[in-house]
């Protein structure tokens, strides 16, 4: 196939940044789209120009790095998947393509397509864990019972690898899906119960104070979601925020 491509070029954080045209031939259609992006790298490199930066890690849709904005959609056309799963085999010879980093205030552009995510950590790191005395006195994990449903829901909060595409492809930049998610893996388990409501209150205040939006149940969050994620879990977490909130 031959592509054009148009990618948002960025020299870093202050710079203004454009899109620039690159034509690319001989794409294979089972080319990843990460694999397509390094083949043009490889020729800008051999130009002697500066290759396009994107982030990338697993390519394995786990660590949730690999964050592009592709033809106005959040990891692309296809769908359950991420950027690193997209195929090339998506598009048609002669598409234009358009590249852009994911857009939101609370996720700043740092080079190109590379945005810094870090407001994502700080707010894993106002709640989103347990304290578990590993000292050795550990209990068996089977000697708590939860129910399946139960289980399976949690389970499926825990799915979310913190990529971010929710926050793109929301019109308010809300973080809420991501947040809802890492509340819900531990409100719907035992363990989760012990720091619920400070976990709750202090997730959605980092939220806030990093510049995320507030949701309009537009669902753009879930249905860009490279995880499925439910929108079940922003209802849930407004129930524990609730809650948590009577409890002063
Ligand atoms: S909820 Fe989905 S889109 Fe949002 S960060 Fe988690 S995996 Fe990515
Ligand atoms: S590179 Fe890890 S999810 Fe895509």
């Amino acid at each position: 196939m031959n592509l054009t491509l148009k990618i948002w070029r960025q020299k870093n954080a202050n710079a203004k940044g454009k899109m620039v045209d690159y034509q690319i031939s001989n794409v294979s259609p089972d080319m990843s789209f990460l694999e397509m992006l390094d083949v043009l790298n490889t020729e800008l490199i051999e130009k002697g120009e500066e290759p396009v930066s994107f982030d990338h890690d697993c390519r394995e849709g786990i660590c949730g790095s690999c964050s592009l904005y592709i033809n106005g959609e959040a990891h692309g056309p296809d769908r359950l998947v991420t950027t690193c799963q997209l195929h090339m085999r998506k598009f048609k010879d002669g598409d234009t393509i358009y590249i852009e980093p994911w857009r939101a205030k609370a996720f700043p552009v740092i080079k190109d397509l590379i945005v810094d995510r870090s407001a994502f950590d700080r707010v894993q790191h106002a709640g989103g864990f347990i304290s578990v005395n590993t000292s050795g006195n550990t209990q068996d994990a089977n000697a708590i019972p939860i129910e399946k449903a139960n289980a399976d829901k949690a389970f499926d909060a825990a799915t979310c690898i913190g990529c971010g595409a929710c926050v793109a492809s929301c019109k308010n930049s809300s973080a809420m899906l991501f947040v809802s998610a890492k509340v819900s893996q531990f409100a719907l388990l035992p363990q989760g119960q012990v720091e619920a409501t400070d976990r709750v209150m202090n997730m959605v205040n980092q939220m806030d104070a990093e510049g995320f939006g507030n949701c309009t149940n537009t669902g753009a969050c879930e249905v860009e979601c490279p995880k499925g994620i439910s929108l079940e879990n922003i209802a849930r977490m407004n129930r524990e925020y609730l809650k948590a909130s009577f409890k002063g």
